[in-house]
Order: structure tokens, then C-alpha cells, then sequence
């Protein structure tokens, strides 16, 4: 193996995979390390928000993205937590402004290429599973095992569905598998990274399995590579 800490790995797919849940759970079982990349989309949308910068001046948002200052902590779970300048934002990354502000500022390819280069020190060494769109494509073209999570929209709207009415919300099926749809259009033909497998990535259609059969089959995977 050519890292010291292990392999890198990259999960990627559509929406309502479960992409994060299993990146974390093989992580803890294979002690690596889990980060979802879209926390330092979050993390830079949230700045920019909060320093009042228009997110569609890419000059700002760039300079933004420079004088970020991200540190990271493995925590028990696996998942690396991680600190912008050296505050933990939680839920704060989760408001819908700053999905929003993300979904927009993603787009900047100079941010990304600053993100980009953030994601590759936190990873280096190995032993990091990562979650994001781009890690197998563009941040580690190198990394020792690519899995693609996909599932048919209908499957997937159906999943969501079950998700909300666990949590009393009322869910239409209809709107959410259009809305889910809509999303799969948007995210595959962006200009800037769109939403594709690398070439080299292992696809896995998760429509028939449960989330315990997808974890295993993601550490069957990875465990293959790092013999
Ligand atoms: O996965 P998420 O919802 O936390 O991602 C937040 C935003 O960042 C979303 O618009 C997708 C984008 N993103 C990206 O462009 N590249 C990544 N590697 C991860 C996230």
C-alpha cells in the first residue's frame, strides 16, 4: 500500500444513496477516518454569509475560501470533525440558506480548486474515506477504491418518504420523487463538476438492498484493495 495510513477511498452517487451513513459505518468497522466534503462547501457558504459577501462575486468568494482555516478531529464514530477557524459550526451548516449558498458557491471553480487542495492535506496520508461528488473524478483521481451508490429515483423517493413519516412529517410521493428527479438533472449537467462516476468506480445499485447489506458490500470493496 502506498499510504502510510491506509487507502483512500471515494464514495460518490445520487442523492438519497445513503452515501454519508455508509461511509461512516464502513469507516468505524475498517478504523479509517469519514469526511463528507460538502462540510467545506457549508463551511465556506456559511462565511460567506456571515461576512456578508455576494456569493456571485467569484473574486470575493475565492479570497473567502483562501483565509478559511479548516482543522479536523477524528471523533469515536469515525467521522473527522471538523473546525473553521477553530470554531465547530454543527447545525449551523445544516440551515437552508447555507445549502443554498453552497449549491451556488460549488460552482466557483477557484474556490473548488482551493477546497480541492484543503480535502488532499486532510487525506494524504490515507485511512479517509471521503463522501463527495468530485473525490474520485477530480481530488484523488489516485484513490485506492471508487464505489458509486446509485438507486432508481423511484426507490429512492420511496425511501424518503418512509423518512419523513418516521419523523410525523406528511410526504408526498409525487412531488419529492419530482423533486428528486429534478435534482438528478441539475447535479448531471452542471458545467462545473458534474454529478458522474469515474471511469475506474465500482457502481452499486442499493434499489434492492437495505442499509446493511450496502455497508457490507462498501467494505467488501474496500477491503479487496487494501490486501
Ligand atoms: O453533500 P452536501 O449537501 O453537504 O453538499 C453541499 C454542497 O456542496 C452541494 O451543493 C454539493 C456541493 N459539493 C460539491 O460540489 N463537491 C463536493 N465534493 C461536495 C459537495
Amino acid at each position: 500500500m502506498s499510504r502510510p495510513k491506509g487507502p483512500v477511498v471515494a464514495i460518490d452517487g445520487t442523492a438519497g444513496t445513503g452515501k454519508s451513513s455508509v461511509g461512516r459505518a464502513a469507516a468505524q468497522r475498517l478504523g479509517m477516518s469519514f469526511l463528507s466534503t460538502g462540510g467545506l462547501y457549508r463551511a465556506l457558504a456559511y462565511t460567506v454569509f456571515s461576512k456578508g459577501v455576494n456569493p456571485s462575486d467569484e473574486t470575493a468568494v475565492l479570497r473567502t475560501a483562501q483565509n478559511i482555516r479548516f482543522t479536523f478531529e477524528r471523533q469515536d464514530d469515525a467521522t473527522l470533525k471538523m473546525f473553521v477557524d477553530g470554531v465547530y459550526l454543527g447545525d449551523k451548516l445544516n440551515l437552508d440558506e447555507v445549502a443554498q449558498t453552497a449549491s451556488k458557491v460549488s460552482t466557483n471553480a477557484a474556490a473548488r480548486a482551493v477546497l480541492t487542495e484543503q480535502m488532499r492535506r486532510v487525506a494524504k496520508d490515507g485511512g479517509v474515506i471521503l463522501e463527495g461528488r468530485d473525490i474520485g473524478t477530480v481530488v484523488f483521481p489516485d484513490a485506492e477504491t471508487k464505489i458509486y451508490l446509485d438507486a432508481s429515483a423511484a426507490v429512492r423517493a420511496e425511501r424518503r418518504v418512509k423518512q419523513l413519516l418516521a419523523q410525523g412529517v406528511a410526504a408526498d410521493y409525487a412531488s419529492i420523487l419530482s423533486s428528486i428527479q429534478r435534482r438528478d438533472e441539475r447535479d448531471s449537467t452542471r458545467a462545473a463538476s458534474p454529478l458522474k462516476p469515474a471511469p475506474d468506480a465500482v457502481k452499486i445499485d442499493t434499489s434492492a438492498m437495505n442499509m446493511e447489506q450496502v455497508i457490507e458490500a462498501v467494505v467488501k470493496e474496500i477491503s479487496k484493495h487494501a490486501a
